[in-house]
């Protein structure tokens, strides 16, 4: 058996984390032969509750589970960490405007990025999950400097898994039969969901999505619009946000992240923009990458944008720079 490694949930008494936890104790995330110490961070408030995930992780008599750390203190939940799973973070809350939430969040990130920074080790992987995510992802690797920008990324894989599916349910296949679908900037309602380089397995044959569905106007307008508002749709008929998607989400994240993609396949990530496809450099976007095992990623290069995707691209990305700008202030106090 490998050397155990040291797992963070952040957010561990939410709900993404109740069913993030078990995929990650179970070894789905980081290989059944991979024992670990789960390190749970909440609020103070929360540790009664908190309390009772770790009796239910106890429960599920797990063999790889070495150990567990409730806590509210972050020198403790970051402590020698291999991966964090950054999802805790205040939710919007009735009257509170996107400048307010931002304001907020990024701050939570600001200090658990000097956080990782300090005590984290310096080869750790760290997804942000918690809403505005790419930009609190951005500030935690600001407030982090001594650990790469590499290794922080922001998930829109959520996002991807949707666009993947509902491309399957449109085609009448299995979602295995469809691969590089793309979410390009940000996780938010200006995301662009792009079907023009995925490609769908007919008859043992791969074809293009574009070809196959053979109906732009579906795949510029009602795809697109399906993907960006599908949250939504998740809330209103669920009363409470996507969670079982979003933990499901996550571990794909970072399984990816340690074990790399498949040949030919790639996945989209928020990751801190190179200059790639014209995106304004230092903003943590979406874009399509290949990852070797270890977690270095490749933004995948030489896709064709047309003029549809272009003006999409500059939105979400016009969005990111704000967001950004805004985030900066906030946090230079
Ligand atoms: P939740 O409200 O059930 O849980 C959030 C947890 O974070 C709570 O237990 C809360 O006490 C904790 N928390 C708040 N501030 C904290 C801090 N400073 N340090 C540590 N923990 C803190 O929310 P849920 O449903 O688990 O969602 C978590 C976040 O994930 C939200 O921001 C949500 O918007 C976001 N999200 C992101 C998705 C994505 O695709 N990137 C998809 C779905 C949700």
């Amino acid at each position: 058996m490998a050397e155990p490694i040291r797992v963070v949930v952040t957010g561990a008494a939410g709900q993404i984390a109740y069913s993030l936890i078990y995929q990650l104790a179970k070894g789905d995330v980081f290989g059944p032969n991979q024992p670990l110490y789960l390190h749970l961070l909440d609020i103070p408030p929360m540790m009664g509750v908190l309390e009772g995930v770790v009796m239910e992780i106890t429960d599920c008599a797990l063999p790889l589970v070495k150990g567990v750390v409730p806590t509210a203190d972050l020198s403790v939940a970051f402590k020698d960490a291999d991966a964090a799973f950054m999802v805790g973070s205040m939710p919007r809350k009735q009257g509170m405007e996107r400048k307010d939430l931002l304001s907020a969040n990024v701050k939570i990130f600001k200090e658990q990025g000097q956080a990782l920074d300090k005590y984290a080790k310096k080869n750790v992987k760290v997804l942000v999950v918690g809403n505005p995510a790419n930009t609190n992802a951005l500030m935690c690797s600001k407030y982090a400097p001594s650990i790469p920008r590499e290794n922080f990324s922001a998930m829109t894989r959520l996002d991807h898994n949707r666009a993947q599916a509902s491309l399957a349910q449109k085609l009448g296949v299995g979602v295995d039969k469809v691969r590089n679908v793309i979410i390009w900037g940000n996780h938010s309602s200006t995301q662009f969901p792009d079907a023009s380089h995925a490609t769908v397995e007919l008859n043992g044959t791969s074809k293009s999505v574009v070809e196959a569905i053979n109906d732009n106007a579906f795949l510029q307008d009602e795809f697109v619009k399906t993907v960006q508002t599908r949250g939504a749709a998740v809330i209103a008929a669920r009363k409470m946000s996507s969670a079982m998607s979003a933990a499901k989400a996550a571990g794909d994240h970072m399984r990816d992240l340690w074990f790399g993609t498949a040949p030919g396949h790639f996945v989209s990530m928020a990751v801190i923009s190179d200059g790639s496809y014209s995106v304004p450099k230092d903003i943590m976007f979406s874009f399509p990458v290949t990852i070797k095992p270890g977690g270095s990623y490749t933004i995948v290069q030489g896709l064709k944008i047309d003029d549809f995707s272009r003006k999409m691209l500059d939105i979400t990305a016009k969005e990111l720079l704000e967001e950004r700008n805004d985030a900066l202030e906030l946090c230079s106090d």
